[in-house]
């Protein structure tokens, strides 16, 4: 068979698994709302958690001070980092980054994606091994995947089972890296760091956690989980991204210099690349230093997934997490798909999220919180749903 009729093939059985995937056609945004086939919807499916990408005032307030003639407007950088794409702004958000954490270094990568399947690669060898939650994020993976160490995956929050990959790989690996999301992108449930430091320490093994989800949304000042969990302080490597609650593209890692100088040298998808346009990072910074105050939101956002957790497993569904993200698993894919419908004509913005994205036979609703909703916004959706 030629390639055409294996790909048509191929298309054809995701089509019967309702696996096949469409883009969207999105209209706009105004506040929490979307514009979707002609209607205005409630945006449950944004990673916006704070409202920050959406608050008009705010991005016309940083455009409004801007000045063309200084180069920090430009929207492109033209060249990687290590050319001339380093414009002065890395250098400042990066600062502000460190002494925020409080550790040595930061380095700005173009995105999560980036950031994920560039670090293990370069960190690690083939005498080293990896070992990643089963449930950890695709970026991760993808990283897993290109490094030249064999990985491992311990069953998803199963510190007994990690622990005894560690035992295992005691005496043969020269180097175990732990690799973990902080907070679960598509269960919204949470990483135990305090045990994970624990076994880190315990077996000198060298720990990653990815913050995508949990900065912005944990933690006083907004670092994330590590900070929620007093643990900043002793996590080798976190890796943020700015595309979520931060509201803008990008990531970052958190890191001693060390490590900074090496990636600096030696991450791929660091080095051959085109960097960030300065508009962007001028506007990461904005929104970064913007959330650093923005504590009680966080609390509301939380106590409003609390809320609406309780309102669903009252009316009989599997929820699970403890964070902005609410899954409702359904099960088979054409009920998650079914269940996305019914949201959309009530006007809530849901999507069905389905293997492989998630695993065979847990297809289900995200309904992902942002600050700005209030209660009355989503009491109807368990009844929705019930019915
Ligand atoms: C846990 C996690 N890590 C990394 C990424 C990738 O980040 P980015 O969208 O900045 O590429 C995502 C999301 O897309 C994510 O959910």
């Amino acid at each position: 068979m030629n390639l055409a009729g294996r790909i048509e093939d191929e298309l054809d059985r995701l089509r019967a698994e309702d696996r096949f995937r469409e883009l969207p056609g999105i209209g706009g945004r105004s506040g929490r709302f979307i514009h979707s086939g002609g209607r205005r919807l409630l945006n449950l499916s944004s990673n916006d958690y704070l409202g920050i990408g959406d608050d008009r005032s705010f991005l016309k307030s940083y455009l409004d001070t801007g000045d063309e003639t200084s180069g920090r407007y430009a929207m492109t950088s033209s060249s990687s980092r290590l050319l001339t794409g380093n414009h002065e702004q890395y250098g400042e958000i990066e600062e502000i980054l460190a002494s925020w954490y409080q550790r040595q270094g930061a380095l700005v990568f173009n995105s999560g994606y980036h950031a994920n399947t560039g670090i293990l690669p370069a960190l690690s060898g083939r005498h080293d091994l990896i070992l990643s939650d089963r449930l950890n994020h695709a970026s991760i993976i993808d990283g897993c995947r290109i490094a030249e160490a064999p990985f491992r995956r311990y069953r998803h929050l199963d510190y007994d089972h990690l622990e005894s990959l560690l035992k295992e790989a005691a005496d043969s690996a020269r180097q175990v890296f732990i690799v973990t999301e902080s907070v679960f992108s598509m269960d919204g449930d949470c990483a135990d760091l305090d045990r994970l430091c624990e076994l880190r320490d315990r077996y000198g093994a060298f720990l990653i956690v990815d913050e995508a989800h949990g900065a912005g949304t944990f933690g006083q000042t907004g670092q994330g989980l590590c900070e929620a969990s007093g643990c900043t302080g002793s996590i080798d490597m976190i890796v943020g991204t700015f595309g979520k609650a931060f509201a803008s593209v990008g990531a970052y890692g958190i890191m001693d210099d060390l490590f900074r100088d090496y990636l600096v040298n030696t991450m791929r998808p660091f080095i051959f690349t085109t960097a960030l346009p300065p508009v962007v990072l001028g506007w990461s910074r904005r929104a970064l230093e913007k959330q650093m105050s923005m504590d009680s939101q966080r609390r509301h956002l939380q106590s409003l997934a609390e809320r609406l957790r309780r309102a669903l497993a009252a009316e009989g569904f599997a929820v699970q997490g403890e964070s902005q993200i609410v899954p409702v698993i359904m099960g088979s894919n054409d009920k998650a798909l079914l269940a996305a419908v019914r949201l959309q004509q009530e006007g809530f913005f849901v999507m069905a999220v389905r293997p492989p994205t998630v695993p065979e036979n847990t297809a289900r609703i995200r309904i992902s919180l942002r600050a700005d909703l209030s209660w009355d916004d989503i009491s109807r959706i368990p009844e929705i749903l019930k019915a």
